[in-house]
């Protein structure tokens, strides 16, 4: 186990699979007990099984995002078992509807914000009292280029990004005050089930037109280097920003 995180307890929402349980093995090799939060029992199991293996601390607790009294349990028991709390990495997420507004599926549309901002919102609502006791602490959003961009079909999963975007921003500077930085990371195409890019460079994959307009294909473990960079940072270190594993403008 390595030092950069050590004694430090840190919550990871969707850290079932993915970007979230990349995440989680990072922040454990680098010495935190991570609680690893996910509606999946077998998958956020899994993930905690291989911390354990590799001789980290780790708690697996089922919850839905969407549901604010879970995400309060969540966070109590994290910091029972723990001790504190001093990282939260809002992950989980979900893209529902790929259609045009006018074809589009409400309750897709509906349940896409709902996880992506409301539950995001739930997320921090529920960290904040526990970060705040111990006078300082990090809280990393995962956010997306299409939050920026405006593409046909995407107009759920972009503007619950641009909304949480938003959060990030309003959040770090409630935060400021309290030693509690907010930023966003963005990481570009990763190879997961949500995306559904595929490990097979051929043209008519998304994985393939991703490649064609230069961007970097990224595997979960890619998206990790940089989470540890922002859940490391010193006290006074960045708030409010945004940081991009992306090529292109986003
Ligand atoms: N992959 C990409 O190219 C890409 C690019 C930009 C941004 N992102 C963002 O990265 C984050 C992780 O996505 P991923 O690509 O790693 O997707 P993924 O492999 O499908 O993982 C998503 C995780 O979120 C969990 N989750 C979904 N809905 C949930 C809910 N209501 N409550 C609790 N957990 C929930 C899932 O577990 P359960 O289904 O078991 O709950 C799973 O553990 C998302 O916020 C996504 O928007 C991904």
């Amino acid at each position: 186990m390595g030092e950069e995180l050590k004694g430090r307890a840190a919550v990871i929402t969707g850290a079932g699979r993915g970007i979230g349980r990349a995440i989680a093995l990072a922040y454990a090799e680098a010495g935190a007990s991570v609680c690893c939060v996910a509606r999946t029992r077998s998958e956020i199991d899994e993930t905690a099984a291989m911390i354990a293996a590799r001789g980290g601390q780790a708690l697996a607790i089922a919850a839905d995002v969407c549901e604010l009294s879970a995400m309060e349990s969540v966070f109590a028991a994290a910091t029972e078992a723990f001790g504190g709390l001093d990282i939260v990495v809002v992950n989980a997420g979900a893209n529902l509807t790929g259609d045009p507004v006018e074809e589009s599926d409400p309750a897709a549309w509906e349940r896409t914000v709902q996880v992506n901002l409301i539950g995001s919102y739930y997320t921090v609502k529920s960290a904040i009292p526990h970060l705040k006791a111990r006078g300082a602490g990090k809280i990393i959003t995962i956010g997306s280029g299409l939050g920026y961009r405006g593409n046909v079909g995407d107009s759920a999963y972009s503007c619950s990004k641009a909304g949480l975007w938003m959060l990030t921003r309003v959040l770090a500077q409630e935060l400021k005050p309290f030693n509690i930085s907010v930023n966003e990371l963005i990481p570009g195409p990763v190879v997961t089930e949500m995306s559904g890019i595929v490990n097979r460079p051929d043209e008519g994959t998304p994985k393939g037109r991703f490649a064609a307009i230069g961007e970097w294909i990224k595997e979960p473990q890619d998206v990790a280097p940089l989470a540890l960079f922002l859940a490391s940072q010193p006290d006074i270190g960045p708030t409010a920003q945004s940081f991009s594993l992306m090529r292109r403008d986003r």
